[in-house]
């Protein structure tokens, strides 16, 4: 079995250099046992798949201005959120968006469910988005894999194959370097992806998990992942 994360060192690293992003709690006011708000993290989430993380902080900040909580949301005329959505594309995105929003609201007392294998039976919510919440909002100890994971897992270990051929051991490697402050831990990995282990050039200096990093001790980590033969 290939050797975990050293999710310590991720931890540490997060403490210092999260990124101040809108649907997460401000460093400075984190206090331990304590989770940002579920709706807000769903719609992030929602909104930054295909979309990046720049275009979507305005949108979150418009969407939770006019509709701060899933009742507000689930009020809102389908026309209105649609409008509002103008620019993130994909309108089925938007459409489950408002339909998530009404289940939570109908069917759920307005309240997401706490758990990953509950969230998936929400419209719009498949395994990628109920594992960020449930990790993020509920600490549950689960692997939340992107596509950014991807790159970064198949450094790490120097995948020799392309990472759809490696889906389920890359999934296995990270599930079990999950530590407590699951939701921490998603989200430093997030942003190690984002900032450090970036697809075109890998700050590997700044890298907290560079020393367990295959790659790097090959010399060249921007050879991972493997492209797929044509
Ligand atoms: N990309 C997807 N989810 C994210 C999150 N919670 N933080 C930063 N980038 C993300």
């Amino acid at each position: 079995h290939p050797a975990p994360v050293d999710a310590s060192a991720v931890l540490a690293w997060y403490d210092r250099h999260a990124r101040d992003l809108p649907w997460r709690i401000a460093p400075a006011d984190r206090v331990a046992g304590q989770f940002p708000d579920p709706y807000r993290v769903w719609l992030s989430e929602v909104m930054l798949q295909q979309t990046t993380v720049a275009t979507v902080k305005s949108y979150f900040t418009r969407f939770t201005s006019l509709w701060p909580t899933v009742f507000d949301l689930a009020a809102a005329p389908l026309d209105s959120v649609l409008k509002e959505w103008a620019g993130l594309g994909y309108y089925a995105r938007a459409r489950n968006l408002h339909a998530c929003a009404r289940a939570v609201v109908n069917d759920h007392a307005g309240k997401f469910p706490a758990t990953s294998a509950a969230l998936q039976t929400l419209p719009g919510i498949g395994s990628y988005t109920s594992a960020a919440i449930a990790a993020i909002c509920f600490d549950e100890p689960i692997a939340v894999l992107d596509g950014n994971l991807d790159r970064v897992l198949a450094r790490y270990y120097a995948v020799a194959v392309p990472v759809r051929e490696a889906k389920d051991e890359l999934r296995a490697a990270l599930q079990a370097s999950v530590p407590a402050r699951a939701g921490d831990f998603a989200q430093a990995m997030m942003d190690l992806g984002a900032t450090i282990c970036a697809p075109r050039a890998a700050a590997c200096l700044l890298c907290p998990i560079q020393p367990g990093c295959i790659a790097t001790r090959q010399g060249d980590p921007t050879r991972y992942p493997i492209k797929p033969a044509k």
